[in-house]
């Protein structure tokens, strides 16, 4: 089963390995991660938001369960060009509850394959271009927190701090294995070796 780790869990960290094959188990991987995603009340998850050290993410920016015909899989993204800067309030369903400004590129130009294994390109903007970059810096083990003002970090410390001891908690009731257990499961997961996932 999986679920939506917080931080500090390792996954989060983690540089995720691409996709080797788009068949019925990442299609299964991917309707849970939808249906984490609206519960949590999202609008984009990344693979290793939810253990899974492998380079795709979704998104729905509708944040509607019903609006399946905006639901996008972007499978080994590339971002290809950057235009022109903003900056906007972002989160993140591993740091619930904190939000912050960061500046991103307001014009991109993306690269990804879609469940149905087509190399889509698109151009995306705002919203989308935010949440893209958002998404793409997960599966890189980069994290919103790396891009806060020094201002802001400080400011948000103690929030911060209070998401890793919810996290902390948790795996001392079993929740999650020792740090060094998750990065073995993760590893294993990433050269193939296992068929479970690392949460
Ligand atoms: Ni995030």
């Amino acid at each position: 089963m999986l679920r939506i780790v917080p931080y500090s869990h390792p996954a989060l960290r983690y540089e995720s390995v691409p996709v080797q094959r788009i068949d019925e188990k990442l299609r299964t991987q991917v309707r849970s991660m939808f249906d984490l995603m609206y519960e949590a009340r999202g609008i984009g998850l990344a693979a290793n938001q939810v253990g899974l050290p492998f380079r795709f993410f979704i998104l729905n920016l509708t944040c509607d369960p019903d609006q399946t015909q905006q639901e996008q899989v972007f499978i080994n993204p590339e971002i290809v060009k950057r235009h022109s800067f903003v900056i906007e309030e972002e989160g993140c369903l591993s740091f619930p509850g904190i939000y912050y400004n960061v500046q991103r590129a307001r014009k991109i130009r993306a690269r990804a394959f879609d469940l149905a294994g087509n190399l889509v390109e698109i151009e995306a903007e705002d919203l989308l271009s935010r949440a893209i970059q958002h998404e793409t810096d997960h599966l890189a083990g980069r994290l919103f927190i790396d891009l806060l003002s020094a201002e802001d970090k400080r400011a948000a410390a103690d929030k911060i701090q209070e998401v890793e001891a919810g996290y902390r908690r948790a795996q001392a009731e079993g929740i999650y294995p020792p740090d060094d257990e998750i990065k073995r499961q993760l590893n294993a997961l990433a050269k193939g070796e296992s068929a479970s996932t690392a949460v």
